[in-house]
């Protein structure tokens, strides 16, 4: 194959020149780290299924009219997007009381929140992705007020999509993390969902068992990383047809 040139290479994926001018071509690497990746492993298998996972969650956005950067999926590992200007934060949605929130406030894991929160880390890996109130967001111009009306809008109908489709299988979306890019028509600027979603962004439980099936199971060390994710890929029906471990179910043509 041709060799293409690398643009960016990040924990969990990499940035390669696409095809077309204002493409790039996103590939999923197997890498999973946690606490700003003071904890690494290699789980086989995860990029697979989160670029498709990624491909299904955006590809249900952009039916509902919410813009993505997803294009196309190329192969197993890598899908074609749109290129964007990455806006420097990290839009957190959440339903209930997890991680983060529930350490800072002292909130029992699982409190259903009195109506769903979107909150802003700034991106900086050396500062640990700091919350960051809007005020700085807009003073230091990351953002317009504009443009946090628009993310905060667009945040909530992710969220109102991912919590439904989520729910039709049994699982419960406690909270997740999406990135915004801009892109260009001319003057005009659109906002459009970039990165990715999958369960490394998302907590998710399940219903019944209250069993986790996102990356704390790795955060966390509570089993297999890529078990849970066939399980999520399973129940949507996105399950890719050889994942690499014989032991999961794959998919009878
Ligand atoms: P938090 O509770 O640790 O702040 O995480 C909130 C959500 O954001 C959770 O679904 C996991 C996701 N997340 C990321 O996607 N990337 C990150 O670097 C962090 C810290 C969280
Ligand atoms: N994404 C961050 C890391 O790679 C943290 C996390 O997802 O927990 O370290």
């Amino acid at each position: 194959m041709a060799r293409r040139k690398l643009v960016y290479e990040g924990k969990a994926k990499i940035l390669y020149e696409g095809p077309e001018p204002g493409t790039f071509v996103q590939y999923f690497k197997d890498d999973a780290t946690a606490f700003n990746a003071e904890k690494k492993d290699v789980i086989e298998g995860k990029g697979v299924l989160n670029n498709r996972l990624s491909e299904f969650f955006m590809t249900g956005l952009a039916q509902i009219g919410i813009p993505t950067h997803f294009i196309k999926r190329l192969n197993m590992r890598e899908q074609l997007i749109r290129q964007c200007e990455i806006i420097p934060l990290e839009v957190i949605v959440r339903n209930r009381a997890a991680g983060s929130i529930a350490k800072r406030l002292g909130m029992e894991e699982g409190t259903v929140l009195p109506r769903p929160i979107v909150e802003f880390s700034y991106k900086d890996d050396s500062l640990g992705d700091p919350l960051v109130p809007e005020e700085y967001i807009i003073a230091f111009g990351w953002a317009s007020q504009q443009d946090l009306d628009d993310i905060i809008a667009m945040a909530l109908r992710v969220n109102d999509f991912m919590s439904g489709l989520m729910c039709g299988v049994g699982i419960t979306l406690v909270d997740f993390k999406i990135e915004i890019g801009r892109v260009w028509d001319g003057d005009y600027q659109r906002l459009i969902v970039a990165d990715e979603i999958s369960p490394d962004s998302c907590r998710l439980w399940d219903q019944k068992t209250g069993e986790k099936l996102d990356k704390d199971v790795f955060r966390r060390d509570l089993g297999d990383l890529a078990d849970a994710y066939t399980e999520v890929a399973r129940r949507l029906g996105v399950l890719p047809a050889n994942v690499s471990n014989a032991s999961k179910p794959t998919l009878v043509n």
